[in-house]
């Protein structure tokens, strides 16, 4: 037995990257998973996946993080279904453009709308449900929510935005038992920067930064906490300083 074993866990941005790789490591784990995400194709046969390898129970909720209305059933779903929710994983994200200067309005919106409303939207629908479990809510959020991204100031912004965010619902929820957490890490190879150009996963060689399972492994040990909380964990590719 292990210590998520029949726990049930909302993952949000399940359909790739990160969220994949912590779908298939949580239902590793015994974990029953509510996924989230707007490829319902790519939800369903992953939910196959992990049903016939694992004996564990899936429920695929495609929802667009952007909408309120949504998000909130969706995580009413997936409390009845599981009869609760235990874990909550606000993975769902994504980065748009770079030069502040060119930044179309849509760019600036896609990012604000998806990392930040989404965030919020999620957060405010299932603090009712984590403080009924005592459970973990946990954010991805990023080296660039730790330092500036001359890159890309918005996405940074938007990520320091999450960290502030869920570092001061800890100091509203914590003593209800509400753990909350935020995983930061450096490039992964996973499709993110695909919608600009090339995929993390295609621009960057195996070895050369983090894998999403390493990723993955992180977020299981934040959602497997079942007294303390892993207030922050950094997972860096091990050349991030140099130079710095
Ligand atoms: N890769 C990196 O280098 C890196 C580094 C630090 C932090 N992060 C963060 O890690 C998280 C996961 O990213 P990833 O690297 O795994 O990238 P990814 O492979 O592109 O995955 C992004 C996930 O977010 C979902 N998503 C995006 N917009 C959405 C929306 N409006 N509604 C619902 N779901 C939405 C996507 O699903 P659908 O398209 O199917 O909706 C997909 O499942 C993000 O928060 C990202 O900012 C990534």
């Amino acid at each position: 037995m292990t210590a998520l074993a029949d726990q049930s866990v909302l993952l949000t941005g399940a359909s790739s990257g990160i969220g994949e790789a912590t779908a298939h490591a949580l239902a590793a784990d015994g974990a029953d998973l509510s996924l989230l995400a707007r490829r319902k194709e790519r939800l369903t046969t992953l939910a196959d996946e992990l049903e016939a390898s694992h004996d564990i129970e899936t429920l695929v909720v495609p929802t667009d993080m952007r909408e309120e209305a949504a998000v909130a059933e969706a995580v009413d779903r997936t409390a009845e279904t599981f009869g609760g929710i235990d874990v909550v994983i606000s993975n769902a994200g994504l980065g748009r453009g770079s030069s502040v200067e060119d930044l179309s309005t849509e760019e600036y919106q896609a990012m604000m709308d998806t990392n930040v409303d989404g965030s919020f939207f999620l957060t405010r629908a299932v603090i009712e449900h984590l403080r009924r479990s005592e459970g973990n809510l946990i954010f991805v959020g990023s080296f660039a929510g730790k330092y500036p991204r001359p890159f890309n100031p918005v996405y940074a912004a938007s990520k320091w935005w999450v960290r502030g965010f869920a570092m001061s619902v800890a100091g509203q929820v914590g003593e209800d038992g509400i753990g909350v957490s935020v995983i930061n890490p450096t490039e992964v190879r996973t499709e993110f920067g695909s919608k600009d150009g090339t995929a993390f996963e295609d621009r960057f060689e195996p070895g050369e930064v983090t894998e999403p399972e390493e990723v993955a492994e992180a977020i299981a040990f934040a959602a497997a906490q079942d007294n303390s909380t892993v207030n922050e964990l950094d997972l860096y590719r091990r050349d991030k300083f140099s130079g710095w």
